[in-house]
């Protein structure tokens, strides 16, 4: 074990055979877990945990998360605070590096990721030759693992300046990616990343300038859009966070570990959640049905319906991040003079029956951070396609940070887990003409 975690104390497991003692260890914040490392060495049997709803499967310094209190923070700062006061690139800077950026650090990490913004003319044709109406999360991960074959030289970084131009790289193209992703669904030509605009800025602009009309990045859209990122920047071992981890311990590099975890994200229940809200709630108002009747429809068991956007694996209690989500959306839809959107207005109705129903609250579901950032994207002009596009955006700093953590741990093994065989037992072979 390494970091901050120590050892507090031996469990007795007492088995039929017999009774071994199991090392305890704590976190910085408290939090306990049995070391069951040597388990099967010791006594031929495993832990079994679907899901991995109760395994630890590393121990980290980047992101603290305490679910029955609604706590979010990232090494040590407190979500609220990062939101508020901080650009989204401050923040990648700091789970990146371990701390806040000096204005100094600030403006070279900025001026780095103007400078490599651009991807590689030839991956212009890769798409061009996607099929129109392609999703743009199929093509943003295979753009990623792409960039492997494109700048070889920064896959495996070793030294710091490798790294840091390698993460910058990636943080850079990958907005330059994901906004030509967008004009190739539209059929519009590609907008170019300009030096003149900051992170969030140049994403805007290339998402919606066009030869034939100037477009100006609203500043009331460029600082939700900087928090909405920021709420998205990392958190701890989620399932797209676990496969980046988990490809990029079979020794695989930084692209191919990224692009995995991009596939993760696409499904709806994990990032993919905030695309499928907005169409539930679009097609609910087109059907004319009552938040009253979506809540019915989630509670029975016999139908596979979920209120999209609500539940976590981890809170059981309100989510910090779609807190400050759902308040940037009620400012962003005010400035831009559209207060009273049906599917902001029905958002909130569905909401606040939700938490009163009493199969939500015994079961402490709670809006998560997919709820109200659909509805803040639509607000910007941004097509739901996208919205998991953003999310990739937002999440890629701490999928960086999560990667090289697991490189560099003393700790870090190959993730292979094991499982319980039911199938059948031996049989005697029989050839395909005695068949
Ligand atoms: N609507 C209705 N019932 C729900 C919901 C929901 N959204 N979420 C959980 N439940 C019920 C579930 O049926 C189960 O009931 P029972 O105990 O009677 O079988 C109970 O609550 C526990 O649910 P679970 O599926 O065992 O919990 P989990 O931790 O495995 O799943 C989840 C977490 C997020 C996948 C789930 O809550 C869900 O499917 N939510 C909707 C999709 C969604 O919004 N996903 C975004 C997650 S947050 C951002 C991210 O990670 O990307």
């Amino acid at each position: 074990m390494e970091g901050l975690y120590v050892r507090k104390g031996e469990a007795e497991l007492k088995l039929p055979e017999k009774t071994i003692r199991i090392p305890i260890y704590e976190g910085s914040e408290g939090e306990r877990g049995f070391d069951i490392s040597a388990l099967r060495k010791e006594t031929g049997y495993i832990t079994y945990d679907p899901g991995l709803v109760n395994t630890g499967a590393c121990d980290s310094q980047i992101t603290y998360i305490n679910g029955e209190k609604g706590i979010l923070r990232h090494r040590g700062y407190d979500i609220e605070d990062l939101a508020e006061n901080c650009y989204f690139l401050e923040v990648a800077y700091l789970l990146i590096h371990g701390k806040l950026p000096s204005k100094r650090e600030y403006n070279a990490f900025s001026d780095l990721m103007n400078r490599n913004s651009m991807i590689h003319e030839d991956m212009h044709n890769f798409f061009r030759n996607y099929p129109e109406g392609a999703h743009p999360m199929a093509v943003l991960s295979a753009m990623v693992v792409s960039l492997s074959s494109f700048y070889p030289e920064m896959e495996n970084p070793v030294a710091n300046e490798d790294m840091d131009m390698t993460v910058t790289r990636l943080l850079s193209k990958l907005r330059t990616i994901a906004a030509f992703s967008y004009k190739k669904s539209v059929g519009e030509p590609f907008v170019y990343p300009s030096h003149k605009y900051t992170y969030c800025e140049n994403f805007l602009n290339m998402m919606f300038s066009s030869p034939v009309s100037d477009y100006k990045p609203d500043p009331v859209a460029v600082r939700a859009l900087n928090l909405y990122l920021t709420i998205h920047a990392d958190h701890e071992q989620n399932c797209s966070t676990s496969v980046v981890r988990f490809v990029g311990s079979a020794g695989s590099n930084l692209y191919a570990s990224i692009s995995a975890g991009i596939c993760a994200l696409w499904g709806p229940l994990h990032g993919g959640a905030n695309e499928a809200v907005v169409n539930m709630i679009e097609g609910a108002i087109r059907d004319k049905l009552s938040p009253e009747s979506l809540i019915a429809k989630a509670k029975d068991k016999a139908s596979k319906f979920r209120l999209m956007g609500f539940g976590h694996r981890v809170y059981k209690a309100y989510d910090p991040r779609a807190k400050i989500a759902k308040r940037t959306c009620k400012k962003l839809l005010e400035k831009l003079g559209s207060s009273k959107d049906p599917i902001f207005e029905y958002a909130m109705e569905l909401e606040d029956k939700a938490l009163k129903d009493q199969y939500f609250v015994d079961k402490n579901l709670y809006p998560n951070v997919d709820f109200y950032t659909g509805i803040g994207y639509r607000a910007m002009g941004i097509p739901t396609s996208m919205f998991t596009v953003l999310f990739a955006l937002g999440r890629l700093p701490g999928w960086i940070a999560q990667w090289l953590e697991m490189r560099d741990s003393k700790a870090q093994k190959i993730g292979r887990p094991r499982q319980i065989y039911t199938g059948p037992l031996k049989k005697e072979f029989v050839p395909l003409d005695k068949r």
